[in-house]
């Protein structure tokens, strides 16, 4: 069936279609229902069904003429290691480390939370989970202890897994000081912590609460899977929303499963036995579903890439990796590709390495900006597929289906909805726009299996955020439009979300923190657009009235709150002190107009300002600290002394 008439079939009668589709997995026990509203409100996929996540990516192809295949490559250009795991080692491993788990009191239902590196332990770590029935969560490594305490907090995990260190470029940083900083901040701390020691950083242990991995391993007795039922949770992801509360994201073992499995062939065009490989971290929803989870449900192998696309050694990184295992699909997001151009405008290094096993290059996590689209196509001869979608959905919303039928690109463009995805673009009064127009991108319910269902005690939570502004609808917060061909153009967030390096965060997480220094009276973080990164958050702070301070040192003060209390990841290096901000005549933040300042050398000056003289003001103070346009003027003498 061609792409048209199977997405219409997909949401027009999705009970059809998607039970067509469960039987890409096996099931323990069958559904009794494809799809059921229940009482709260809330759509339930597969409801009745038993199956186990664990089994269906190691066991299933153990038993299936698959254990000598290798299921996992580890490539850590941060160490110089290299291992492989076929199917059947890293089902003994994972079954060896439930077996450790279920030891420590751990079972069906309960959390734990895993803080690591890109080492195959996180792999296991996640995987052993899923074989009890327990749900994970893991918490990227580049939060501060503060962020992991928050999620602590919330998931009330048995038991938190971590390792000595993890590696940034060629810098260790020891994440045992971390864990104990979090856990000392938590009201609800988990009872026993693991930890996995790496050579390059000693872990200071507490007696009677941390247990090494190695020797828990060494005693431990294998464990088997558990069937679990397809509406129980595999996972919680933890993603920004527009406050400092992060949202628990609740992902369910068998919508999952099946969604997954679907997408491998239909999006990405990969059969089992094929080599995926996913540049992304185990701490972000890409490497829970396509470093993880996708591939090894699919049969495929899996590549766990500990480096960074460049200076580990060189922008030749991502080249060398799929030249060395015979990379068929490879998925990364644009901003890695921004750093390599940087390094290597002319891809010189790309004819270093035979990556002719290379069939399609994947892109998400933010827009896949025309100009690196361009050279990308310009450096390689495959299909380069922007795609989106969000750690809400778990799998793409938008992409061209690379397995069903491949289009024409347009750049700038995801392309179409993917098949079970009824994609529209409404007003904000929820009046249907005409193709062209941009307004809120929402998708209408029930959404596919495989996304959310609820917020991890949250039900109320997720009705706000997700299902309230638009009834019938899922609110993806993204603002674009879709064109007269039906190609979906996705251009920015409509909250307070922004992107940086791929990384997804909380603006108006980071105006509460500023906030609540004792001299700020009033704040604004915006995302500036910026040529790397896509984004970087920038603070404007207004001084409490009376306040005698040093204006640097608050400075360097903000941006080390946020570095201490978010993470590193945050990118956050300015905040700039201002007199005033700009806001309507109503008292409303104008924050996209400081967003245009920074980056344009005219803009119209909203009607609605309170008072345009602060224009000049705004532009003055983002010139001085070098923000946006202003990024690269030469420096002062008085700066370049401070470097
Ligand atoms: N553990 C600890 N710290 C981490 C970390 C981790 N897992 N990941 C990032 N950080 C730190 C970095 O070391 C850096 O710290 P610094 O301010 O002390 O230098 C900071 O967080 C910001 O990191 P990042 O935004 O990644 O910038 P970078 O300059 O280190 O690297 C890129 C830039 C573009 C090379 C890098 O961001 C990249 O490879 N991005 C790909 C994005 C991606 O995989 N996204 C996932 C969705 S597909
Ligand atoms: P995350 O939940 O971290 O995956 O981030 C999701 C957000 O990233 C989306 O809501 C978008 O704003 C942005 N995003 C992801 N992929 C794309 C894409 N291909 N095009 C445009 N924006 C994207």
């Amino acid at each position: 069936m061609r792409y048209k008439d199977l997405h219409a079939l997909s949401v027009d009668n999705p009970r059809f279609f998607w039970r067509q589709k469960m039987n890409l997995i096996r099931w323990f026990k069958e559904p009794d229902n494809v799809l059921v509203e229940d009482g709260d409100g809330l759509f339930r996929w597969f409801k009745g069904g038993e199956l186990n996540t664990c089994y269906l990516a190691l066991d299933y192809h153990v038993d299936h003429g698959r254990g000598r295949q290798v299921a996992l490559y580890y490539d850590s250009a941060a160490t110089h290691t290299k291992r492989r795991y076929t199917y059947r080692e890293l089902r003994d491993e994972v079954a060896k480390f439930a077996g450790v788990l279920r030891a420590q009191g751990v079972g069906k239902g309960d959390r734990v939370i895993i803080y690591m590196p890109m080492v195959p332990e996180a792999v296991i770590s996640m995987l052993a989970c899923a074989r009890l029935g327990a749900v994970h969560s893991v918490v990227f490594g580049g939060f501060a202890p503060h962020e992991l305490a928050v999620r602590i907090d919330d998931a009330r995990p048995k038991v938190l897994i971590t390792a000595s260190c993890g590696i940034e470029f060629t810098r260790v940083i020891p994440y045992k000081p971390l864990v104990d900083a979090a856990l000392d901040e938590a009201r609800f701390p988990p009872e026993k912590v693991i930890v996995f020691p790496r050579p390059q950083a000693e872990a200071a242990m507490t007696g009677g609460r941390d247990l090494d991995w190695h020797e828990l391993m060494h005693a431990a007795e294998p464990a088997d899977w558990v069937p679990v039922a397809a509406t129980d949770p595999l996972y919680i992801l933890y993603t920004s929303g527009t406050t400092g509360k992060p949202k628990g994201v609740v992902r369910d073992n068998g919508g999952h499963a099946v969604a997954l499995k679907y997408s491998m062939k239909t999006v990405y065009n990969i059969n089992p036995g094929e080599v995926f490989w996913a540049a992304s971290d185990v701490g972000w929803v890409v490497g829970h579903s396509y470093i993880v989870y996708g591939p090894l449900i699919h049969g495929c192998t899996t590549v766990l890439y500990e480096g960074k696309p460049v200076r580990t050694p060189d922008a030749g990184a991502f080249w060398r990796v799929i030249a060395e295992y015979g990379v068929s699909a490879f998925f990364t997001a644009p901003t890695a590709f921004r750093a390599i151009k940087k390094e290597d405008p002319d891809a010189h290094l790309r004819r270093k390495y035979d990556i002719s096993t290379l069939r399609t290059l994947f892109l998400a996590g933010e827009r896949l900006d025309p100009p690196t689209y361009e050279w990308l196509t310009q450096v390689l001869d495959v299909p380069v597929v922007d795609h989106w979608w969000q750690t809400e959905t778990g799998w793409p919303i938008v992409a061209d289906p690379m397995g069903l039928e491949p289009h024409r690109i347009k750049a700038g463009s995801a392309s179409f909805p993917v098949p079970g995805y009824k994609v529209e673009v409404l007003d904000d009064e929820g009046a249907p726009v005409e193709p062209g127009r941009t307004g809120n991108i929402v998708i209408k319910l029930p959404l596919p299996p495989g996304c959310l269902p609820t917020l991890w005690n949250d039900t109320e939570g997720f009705k706000t955020s997700y299902l309230s502004a638009f009834p019938g609808y899922y609110n993806t917060a993204d603002g674009g439009y879709i064109d007269e061909d039906g190609y979906v153009f996705i251009m920015g967030r409509t909250d307070d979300v922004i992107n940086v390096a791929g990384h997804r965060l909380s603006t108006g997480e980071m105006e509460e923190l500023i906030g609540s220094h004792a001299a700020v009276a009033e704040c604004a973080v915006v995302g500036i657009d910026d040529q790397l990164k896509g984004q970087v958050p920038v603070g404007l702070v207004v001084l409490k009235d009376g306040m005698d301070v040093d204006v640097p040192a608050l400075e360097k003060d903000l941006v080390q709150l946020i570095r201490r209390e978010i993470g590193a990841v945050a990118a956050f290096r300015k905040a700039i002190v201002v007199a005033r901000l700009p806001k309507t005549r109503s008292g409303k933040i104008l924050r996209k107009t400081i967003r245009r300042l920074a980056v344009e050398e005219q803009i119209v000056t909203p009607p609605t300002i309170d008072d345009p003289s602060i224009i000049a003001e705004i532009r003055t103070a983002l010139r001085e600290h070098r923000v946006g346009q202003y990024a690269d003027l030469p420096l002062s003498e008085d700066d370049a002394e401070g470097i």
